[in-house]
């Protein structure tokens, strides 16, 4: 199987998970599941926590509010979106954009360890305190576990059964949408990324 079949593999399974809390949700609502978009041989993927209003009508990811802010921010440091890829944990929209359940992470963290598998990425960007958390624990490294306010701007490297990665902890883009005061710390906490290369796998 190619990396897209198995993507498509992952897409056909969430579109009938009828055991998920967000499924019922999702059909009422003609809402899309966020599966993930970019190059399936980036070396550079970027981790969010669940689709919103925008995204769940489109399918895409980060194409609302705070992807405005995401493009900004990769704008900022010369990363070109189509460069990276980009997911979240969680691939269905939680009602009115609460905080994704421990159930819905326990649901929906075992299709992004497979894109994880498929993508082989030397970087590993979490957007927020969800996102970290699950990464840092999938890599082991529950024990360099700090707050979001401490880690943020901040790489962790670990190895991998297929080489090196980098898990680099940002501030959720949201932050932003919500006070845009943060945004030139953003930025600045975005410039970490510099620091690697984002051609393509292969
Ligand atoms: N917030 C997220 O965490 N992910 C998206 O795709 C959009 C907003």
């Amino acid at each position: 199987m190619t990396k897209t079949d198995k993507m498509r593999a992952i897409r056909d399974e969430i579109l009938v998970l009828r055991n998920s809390p967000l499924y019922e949700y999702r059909v009422t609502n003609s809402f899309f599941p966020v599966i993930g978009e970019g190059s399936h041989d980036a070396r550079m993927m970027f981790v969010g926590e669940a689709p919103g209003r925008n995204e769940a009508k489109t399918g895409r990811p980060f194409c609302g509010a705070a992807g405005k802010v995401l493009d900004e921010l990769l704008e900022h440091v010369g990363i070109p979106r189509e460069s990276v890829y980009i997911t979240n944990i969680v691939k269905d929209r939680p009602p009115e954009n609460r905080d994704p359940t421990t159930q819905e992470i326990e649901v929906y963290g075992p299709f992004l360890d497979r894109q994880i598998d498929i993508i082989k990425p030397r970087v590993i960007v979490a957007l927020g305190r969800y996102a970290m958390g699950y990464i840092m624990k999938k890599f082991d490294l529950d024990l360099q576990l700090e707050p979001i306010s401490q880690a943020h701007g901040k790489a962790y490297p670990t190895k991998t059964s297929y080489g090196d990665l980098d898990i680099v902890a940002l501030y959720h883009p949201c932050v932003a949408v919500y006070n845009p005061n943060n945004l030139p710390n953003l930025k600045k906490d975005m410039e970490i990324l510099r620091a690697y290369p984002v051609k393509l796998l292969q």
